[in-house]
């Protein structure tokens, strides 16, 4: 065991970062964050109370030249990413980043690139690959429990849209919302996928529609293996975080269900109820969100590879620009024709 700390520079302090910011000073004692900025210096100075962080820097810089720091929670907007990592490394941090990159093939490109001349570590925030229940799932298929996967089918739907203002600079449902499960086709599986079919439209709320994006969405996934594969997302499932999972083996299927605050069940003369799922991310994922980044800590302090790679960062971006080919497109769009 390595009796060093870990000590942390948080960039972003809206929903991601109050998550992470939690995780390391309620969950992680082998780590702590010195310093916090946020553009909205308001926001940093509330998150700063609420975790005990004792320093606000005036700008991402001050953090990144602070030598105190060993490492920097990049938990921005997702344009700012790609910026930041560059800079990050430059300046010799190791770096946790949220997801997405980038939007484009070439900006994450350069990131990683930099990452690497730099030899600092890098890990991209796919929380739900450290979820119990994706990670039984994925054991499942590993060991050959359920067979050979035939069909793979992926619900993630949101109990309600985001704030219009996150919409505009999400990148959009492909690439902020389904990237996790793009990103959870291939984790589970262990396959990639070769090609990709959308239906999608805007069923949840006008303004997304508006601020040209969509809400409503199926992908059809063939994978290399032969496997098939389906992603349903929406931002708005009225009950609650609905997150669930199921895989078709040759041998059997594997199944996950929504996460309940408690397990409940209410009869009488009209009904039998029970209360509804957990609410949404911070609610359902917190126990991944700390896992994530303790898996990140022990990479650093031991000098061991991280458990996102590199390669793990840029696949879902692919699958999500092809996704999105295919709704503007109106076809099935290969996975190589977004590669290059
Ligand atoms: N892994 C997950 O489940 C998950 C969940 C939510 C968001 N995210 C990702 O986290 C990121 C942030 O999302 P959010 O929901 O917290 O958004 P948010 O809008 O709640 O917060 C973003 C924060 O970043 C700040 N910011 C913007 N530009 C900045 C800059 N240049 N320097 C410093 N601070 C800056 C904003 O002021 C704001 O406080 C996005 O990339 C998103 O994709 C991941």
């Amino acid at each position: 065991m390595n009796a060093k700390k870990l000590h942390f520079g948080i960039i972003g302090a809206g929903r991601i970062g109050r998550v992470h910011a939690e995780s390391v000073s309620f969950r992680l004692p082998e780590a702590d964050i010195l310093s916090i900025y946020d553009v909205n210096r308001p926001a940093a100075e509330a998150l700063a109370a609420h975790c005990g962080i004792p320093k606000i820097a005036a700008s991402a810089d001050e953090i990144f030249s602070d030598p105190r720091i060993d490492a920097v929670l990049i938990c921005s907007s997702t344009e700012t990413h790609a910026d930041l990592i560059v800079r990050a490394a430059q300046a010799g941090k190791h770096i946790f980043c949220e997801k997405p990159i980038a939007f484009a093939l070439e900006r994450i490109d350069a990131a990683l690139a930099a990452v690497a001349k730099a030899g600092v570590k890098l890990q991209i925030g796919f929380n739900r690959r450290f979820d119990s229940n994706f990670a039984r799932v994925r054991n499942a298929v590993r060991s050959g429990e359920i067979g050979k996967p035939c069909l793979v089918h992926i619900v993630s739907r949101d109990p309600a849209p985001p704030p219009i203002g996150y919409v505009r600079t999400s990148g959009g449902l492909f690439l902020d919302m389904m990237i996790h499960d793009f990103d959870m086709a291939r984790f589970l599986t262990g396959d990639d996928v070769d090609e990709v079919y959308t239906a999608a439209g805007v069923l949840a709320d006008p303004a997304i529609g508006e601020a040209g994006d969509l809400d409503t969405a199926v992908v059809v996934l063939q994978f290399k293996s032969g496997a098939i594969g389906t992603i349903d997302n929406s931002r708005k499932a009225v009950f609650g975080y609905d997150q669930r999972v199921e895989i078709l083996g040759s041998e059997g299927k594997i199944a996950t269900e929504n996460r309940f605050p408690n397990e409940v069940v209410v009869s009488n003369g009209k009904s039998v109820y029970s209360d509804l799922p957990l609410n949404f991310f911070m609610d359902r994922y917190t126990e991944s969100f700390a896992q994530e980044l303790k898996e990140f800590v022990q990479a650093v302090l031991d000098g061991k590879p991280t458990p996102v790679t590199g390669a793990d960062s840029r696949a879902p971006v692919i699958m999500a620009l092809a996704a999105r080919r295919s709704y503007d497109e109106h076809r099935p769009v290969r996975v190589a024709e977004v590669e290059g």
